[in-house]
């Protein structure tokens, strides 16, 4: 019995050290002590050992459960250890490693543009002002004496939706809206979306336009000229050079075209500027009198003056852009610069 016992607590032991994680650390005591486990049944064979043998084997079983006990506690605590620095170690986080950068979007340049414009017309004492990009013949065309059989309506190839709709082929609609809703004195600038049916390297069927006008009385030429000057100074460059050349519409009379010095040669003469040394910026003159008519505003006693200008074209002067199409690609490394 005494050999048996020490055989059994040799083993016990030894099978202790060798449990590779707690689960076997636990089916290792049970082998031992469980209910059929191998100390269990010495215990329960104690009952057949004489007087004498008892106390002795009853010592040596006490001394194999303790040494048990202290050497399955030991091996507890150092397989928790092991879990513990196995978890630091997978779980561990090199706080040293630079952050990953936020990457944050940028305003397309046709954005960039009309919000610096009507920050300038801000200044001025202009509001702001939208349209339907969707529009009813009458605004697009009708009340800014444009009428059904005007040659007019072949300047601007249009898209249309039904026999009185049609994709607004300019801002200048918004002026008529916005005179029949309000009496004079009116500031307003409308930017927008415009469509034409013309599609090629400087054109696109959607584009952007930015339409200014001003009823008051007594407004004349002169202010405008004053106006259009101060703006484009202000946007391109003091001492920008700027011409009025005579132009028509059929809402102004009498009208202008506007041209800058080339801002790429500076006026000597490129390719952008066709030798010219000009590059034409924007259509505008004062309102013409039949326009007041369709919105009820009295000729004799108020005047103004409208302007209306290309978004992209803009942009693509005042950043240097070559490629009309650059703008509606979306790539973000022509984005991102701006
Ligand atoms: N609507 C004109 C165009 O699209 C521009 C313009 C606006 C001209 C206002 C004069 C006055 O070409």
């Amino acid at each position: 019995m005494k050999e048996r016992i020490q055989r059994l607590q040799d083993e016990a032991l030894s099978a202790l050290q060798q449990s590779a994680d707690l689960k076997d650390l636990q089916n290792v005591r049970v082998r031992i002590l469980g209910k059929k486990g191998e100390l269990t049944e010495i215990m329960k064979g104690m009952r057949d050992l004489s007087p004498e043998e008892r106390p002795l084997v009853g010592s040596l079983v006490n001394t194999l459960k303790d040494e048990f006990e202290a050497a399955f506690t030991e091996r507890q605590n150092a397989l928790q250890q092991e879990a513990i620095s196995a978890r630091l170690e997978s779980e561990k986080i090199d706080v040293t490693l630079p952050g990953r950068k936020q990457i944050t979007g940028s305003l397309h340049p046709v954005t960039l543009v009309t919000n610096e414009i009507v920050d300038i017309f801000s200044r001025l004492g202009f509001s702001v002002e939208e349209g339907p990009e969707i529009e009813q013949d009458f605004y697009n065309f009708e009340a800014l004496n444009i009428p059904k059989d005007h040659p007019a309506r072949d300047m601007q190839d249009t898209f249309y939706i039904s026999e009185d709709l049609v994709l607004r082929t300019h801002t200048s609609p918004v002026q008529i809206r916005t005179m029949l809703k309000n009496k004079p004195p009116v500031r307003v600038i409308a930017p927008g979306t415009v469509y034409r049916r013309d599609s090629d390297l400087t054109h696109s069927p959607m584009f952007h336009q930015i339409e200014g006008f001003l009823v008051d009385k007594h407004v004349t030429f002169g202010d405008l000229k004053g106006i259009l000057t101060h703006f484009l100074n202000e946007f391109f460059g003091e001492g920008l050079g700027v011409r009025f050349r005579p132009s028509f519409f059929p809402f102004t009379e009498p009208s202008a075209e506007v041209d800058i010095a080339c801002v790429i040669c500076g006026g000597k003469g490129c390719r952008v500027c066709k030798s010219t040394g000009w590059l034409e910026i924007l259509g505008c003159g004062m309102i013409d009198p039949a326009v007041f008519n369709s919105v009820d505003y009295d000729p004799a006693e108020f005047s103004g003056f409208a302007f209306g200008m290309g978004l992209e074209r803009i942009a693509m002067l005042k950043y240097t852009v070559n490629d009309f199409r650059l703008f509606f690609e979306n790539d973000l490394r022509f984005l991102k610069q701006f």
